[in-house]
């Protein structure tokens, strides 16, 4: 089993601490990364499919797909996030894991498409995400996922206030997501930026984009341009 440097013990404590108030909080804040992704991938996905949401805290990022007739997994390290999660009786199946560990608990190729919201901002490191997200999808099934996004004059790491804490987050820019994109065995599909209002107003906006991409074929059938696949 292979850990990493990022797990965030604090973070989990946060995410505890504020579960029964996280989906009001995210209707105040104005958060629409659940419709942007659910937008960006429903022309790819089907009633009866599959879809692993990773970090699916309260369930906000995989309500859409659920109410569109797919079957809804769902990971996270917070048993308060996961806890609010059940009750609301969208999901197939919850598991208890920190992304930053790999393996995750799903076998090799058994889901059909996945989607990752509000999470990767929290993270420096992508590579686990995208090396076991790969390995779980099945031949052609799409990954939604949004990052904070960087331009070339702005520094990786940036502060979010929070009314209890300060949390630290992650910029990724383009180069570096069609990179990881195509290390992993992903397609590029579709992308939009879009901004999210600082919680509580105590921070400045700040600029996401939106990614869709496609799980190549297993064995090199696929179209594109990429070859490598990371594992
Ligand atoms: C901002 S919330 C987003 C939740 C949900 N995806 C949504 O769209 O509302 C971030 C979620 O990521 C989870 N998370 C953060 N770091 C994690 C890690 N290392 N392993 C598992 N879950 C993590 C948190 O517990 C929390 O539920």
């Amino acid at each position: 089993m292979r850990e990493r440097k990022n797990a965030d013990a604090p973070l989990a404590e946060r995410c505890g601490r504020m579960a029964s108030e996280y989906d009001r909080g995210k209707d105040a804040q104005g958060w629409r990364g659940p419709e942007v992704v659910f937008g960006l991938l429903y022309e790819f996905v089907g009633p009866g499919e599959s879809v692993l949401d990773i970090g699916i805290g309260t369930g906000l990022g995989s309500a859409l797909f659920h109410k569109a007739g797919l079957r809804v997994h769902g990971m996270d390290m917070s048993p308060e996030m996961l806890k609010v999660c059940e009750k609301k009786r969208m999901t197939e199946a919850l598991k208890l894991h920190d992304l930053t560990t790999e393996p995750y608990p799903y076998a090799e190729a058994s889901l059909d498409h996945a989607v990752c919201v509000g999470v990767l901002n929290h993270f420096e490191d992508l590579g686990p995400v995208f090396r076991e997200t790969s390995r779980i999808l099945r031949d052609s099934g799409v990954f939604g996922f949004i990052v904070a996004d960087m331009r070339p004059d702005e520094t990786p790491s940036f502060h979010v206030e929070h009314a209890d804490s300060r949390v630290t987050m992650f910029r990724h820019g383009r180069s570096q997501i069609f990179d990881l994109m195509d290390r992993n065995a992903f397609e590029p599909l579709r992308e939009l930026e879009f901004s999210v209002a600082g919680h509580d107003g105590r921070s400045a906006p700040f600029r996401l984009r939106a990614y869709a991409a496609r799980r190549r074929m297993r064995g090199g059938q696929a179209g594109g341009t990429g070859t490598g696949e990371a594992r």
